[in-house]
């Protein structure tokens, strides 16, 4: 853009990158042995850096420790799982009481019963399963829709992420070029190895655009099996729903006999008791849920209405060797009912809003072009003065400001996630204190970017 917060975010990424290379010398020689036997020396892309990541040792409550021991506010939350914290004494007693009695057995336990009623209450779900991670939820999901409907095209949200299966890496981060116009999002995928066929299975519309969906459902409803979606985007920073617009969906969905899914992985449990669904009254027919619900382990699962999920019964295959084991049930059982209680969601709630305040005052202070949002225990910084409302206003924000705010906060005792289309979370085990370091670390950077 070539105003001066471009010209003092280019200073400030030459002069604090230097600063967390020279930091962080330990994280370069664990990258350097990493990359022999990993690709990228990582254990999945998502965690990749630039030259290398910074590789963590440990974490306590609200804190990890990299393995040069630098110790930091911890706002990555593991790309969102841990809204308990890190080692919370619940979690380490359920995890601690399925080691001393049995991980794991392919045969379903109480405790993995218990989980499922919890699901359900939390969700307004009549029926789930489980699945290991939030791509296997909703490959699932998509399974059951399609069997359920008897059609194969799925609609998604152009920009939206739902995991790494074939059908939903379509139209995931289009580049300008290859989008294709508004009125019809091109389908491209998002990685190399997707056969090019593929793309006849997956549309997509815009978000927070009823008329879009409505023209598609329009001329192809009797072939969509589903429509899934973030009911809040959350791979781009944080885009809310216009008001009416999860209801309009909902209505079209239900007039066109197309199977309903939110993708609550990261919503679910983080903001709210109930997620999405509790935050904006619309029920899903499906909802598939991963990340926090597992109390930091890897856990998830899928639901919603009996008349759907009961196709499982009469011959859509859905399965696997560690579904709901008891290990993974027990670390969400407590993570749900013992952690994660009304009053965690007012704590949580408490500090996302002193977190998303501080930062707002700085940037008002600054007169960067940007703003926060506040979900409790999500939230972001999005550098755009306006609020975003799709995934092609997240093209036209500030990237260079978000690449200078990186290295500037992790300098400074605070660990976020790498990437500016991620947020940040809180745990339940942050203290105001935590906070404050947040906002302190920020306002500095508004400053120095603003000069
Ligand atoms: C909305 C959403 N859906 C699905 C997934 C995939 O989950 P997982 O990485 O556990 O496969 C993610 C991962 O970030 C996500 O953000």
């Amino acid at each position: 853009m070539g105003d001066r917060f471009s010209t003092n975010a280019v200073r400030i990424i030459e002069e604090e990158t230097p600063k967390l290379r020279a930091a962080t010398t330990a994280s370069k020689a664990l990258f350097q042995r990493a990359e022999q036997h990993l690709p990228l020396g990582v254990a999945s892309s998502f965690q990749a850096g630039d030259p290398y990541p910074i590789y963590l040792a440990k974490g306590m409550g609200g804190h990890v420790w990299d393995v040069d021991g630098t110790e930091y506010v911890d706002f990555h939350g593991g790309f969102g799982c841990n809204v308990v914290g890190h080692a919370h004494p619940k979690i380490v007693e359920a995890i601690d009481r399925a080691a001393r009695t049995g991980t794991h057995f392919a045969v379903t336990t109480e405790v993995t019963v218990a989980f499922a009623e919890e699901l359900c209450r939390r969700f307004k779900l009549d029926k789930v399963r489980f699945a290991n991670s939030g791509t296997e939820a909703t490959m699932d999901a998509i399974r059951i829709a399609r069997a359920a409907t008897g059609r194969d095209v799925v609609c998604k949200i152009e920009g939206s992420y739902h995991g790494h299966h074939d059908t939903v890496m379509f139209s995931v981060v289009p580049n300008a070029d290859a989008m294709g116009g508004r009125e019809a999002p091109a389908s491209a995928p998002m990685s190399k190895g997707i056969p090019a066929e593929m793309a006849k299975w997956t549309v997509a519309v815009p978000f927070n655009d009823v008329e879009a969906a409505q023209r598609l459902f329009d001329e192809r409803g009797s072939e969509l099996a589903c429509l899934i979606m973030e009911p809040i985007m959350m791979n781009i920073g944080v885009v809310l729903p216009q008001p009416g617009y999860l209801e309009a969906i909902r209505d079209l969905c239900t007039k066109h006999g197309v199977v309903f899914i939110f993708d609550e992985v990261k919503s679910g449990a983080t903001v709210a008791e109930g997620g999405a669904i509790e935050r904006f009254g619309v029920q899903p027919d499906l909802a598939c849920f991963a990340k926090a619900i597992g109390g930091g382990t890897p856990t998830a699962a899928f639901g919603g209405k009996a008349e759907v999920m009961d196709i499982i019964e009469h011959g859509a295959a859905q399965q696997g060797t560690f579904n709901g084991n008891p290990l993974v049930a027990a670390a969400g059982l407590a993570a749900l009912t013992e952690v994660l209680t009304p009053d965690a969601y007012v704590h949580l709630s408490e500090l996302g809003t002193r977190l998303a305040e501080g930062c707002a005052k700085a940037i008002a202070e600054h007169g960067l072009p940007a703003h926060t949002v506040d979900l409790g225990a999500k939230g972001c910084i999005s550098y755009r003065a306006e609020p975003l409302q799709n995934y092609r206003d997240f093209l036209e924000t500030r990237t260079e400001l978000y690449e200078a705010s990186f290295p500037w906060v992790v300098n400074r005792g605070v660990f976020m996630t790498p990437g500016d289309e991620e947020q940040w979370t809180i745990s339940v085990q942050h203290t105001d204190t935590d906070i404050d370091a947040y906002v302190e670390a920020f306002a500095a950077f508004c400053a120095a970017v603003a000069a």
